[in-house]
């Protein structure tokens, strides 16, 4: 639990998701499910028209369930504007979900620096990239910070909120306030590599894959025993889940960061799936097949 002394809030009315992907998509139903007005801006047209579907499929599924009413959904689902020019993307509180890549991430923030006014803040939901590089090029440093949502965001509570070298606290107490807006948890951390969760988590993964590398036990094996074993998702599911993309290039980076320790070791399984293409659940195929009556490992 988050536990300083929140400041004087800062209005927020706007929301601007930068990135429409699996984790932008999620975060901005999450903002306009919150009342937010809430903008979700993609360079690429097909990623917002699917980002749509999806939300709009998640809203209706909310209604099945009787978990909101018809007018919900629709003032929800209104509440989003799917934008795919710069100068429509006024907002006071940014959060980017785009490629994990510094220098695209240093590049959107001050672009969208000079179309907005002067108290906006640039949070990133980057899973491994370190808050302070990111800051260290961006024209408004101070006002930089991380905001680390869960796969899937709608359903996941925590949010770590981390602080750059050069965040200002009073902008790592507004955005844990906005978490707890938003129906999250926001954990403080300052910025370290991998954060908390993905650093403790590394193993959770790396270990699995070396099982099934020295052919100890199968992917399924490893799944089934872990999840009877209390967690909710096996490791090689929730690598399909996350995108063996993106957990690469968190394996990779946190390596990286404490200088190639053997124990952070990224998989050469992991590195071959990425290298096929096979990136779990968004392109149907990763451990598992996804799909009408597919769900073996293999
Ligand atoms: P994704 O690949 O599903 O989506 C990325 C989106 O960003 C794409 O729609 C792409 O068109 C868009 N994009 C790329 N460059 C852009 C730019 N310059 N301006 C606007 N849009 C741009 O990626 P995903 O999985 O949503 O990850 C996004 C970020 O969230 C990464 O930083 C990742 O580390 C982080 N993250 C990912 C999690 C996961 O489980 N996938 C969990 C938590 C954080």
């Amino acid at each position: 639990m988050y536990h300083r002394t929140t400041f004087l809030f800062m209005e927020v009315n706007t929301i601007c998701v930068i990135g429409a992907g699996t984790m932008g998509s999620g975060i901005a139903q999450v903002a306009a499910q919150s009342g937010f007005y809430t903008l979700l801006f993609d360079i690429n047209t097909a990623m917002l028209d699917k980002a749509k579907l999806g939300i709009e499929k998640n809203l209706q599924y909310l209604f099945n369930k009787q978990k909101i009413t018809e007018a919900e959904k629709d003032n929800i689902f209104q509440r989003i504007q799917f934008v795919n020019d710069t100068n429509d993307c006024l907002a006071d509180v940014f959060i980017e979900a785009i490629v994990e890549k510094v220098d695209a991430k240093v590049a959107i923030f001050n672009q969208m620096a000079e179309v907005n006014h002067s108290e906006v803040i640039f949070a990133s939901n980057t899973s491994s990239l370190s808050i302070s590089d990111i800051q260290a090029k961006v024209v408004h440093p101070e006002r930089v910070v991380g905001m680390h949502f869960f796969n899937p965001a709608p359903l996941m509570k925590l949010v770590e909120v981390v602080q750059g070298q050069q965040t200002a606290d009073k902008v790592v107490d507004n955005i844990a306030a906005l978490c707890k807006q938003l129906n999250k948890v926001p954990v403080l951390c300052k910025d370290a590599p991998g954060f908390i969760v993905n650093r403790v988590a590394r193993h959770y993964y790396l270990e699995a894959m070396k099982l099934v590398e020295n052919r100890v036990a199968s992917i399924e094996e490893v799944d089934t025993i872990m999840e009877a074993s209390g967690f909710k998702m096996g490791p090689f599911k929730l690598m399909d889940l996350i995108g063996m993309d993106i957990n690469l290039a968190v394996s990779q980076s946190v390596y990286e960061a404490f200088n190639k320790a053997e124990r952070f070791t990224p998989s050469p399984l992991q590195i071959e799936k990425v290298a096929k293409g096979e990136l779990g659940k968004k392109t149907g195929k990763g451990f598992y097949e996804y799909g009408e009556g597919k769900g073996k490992a293999y």
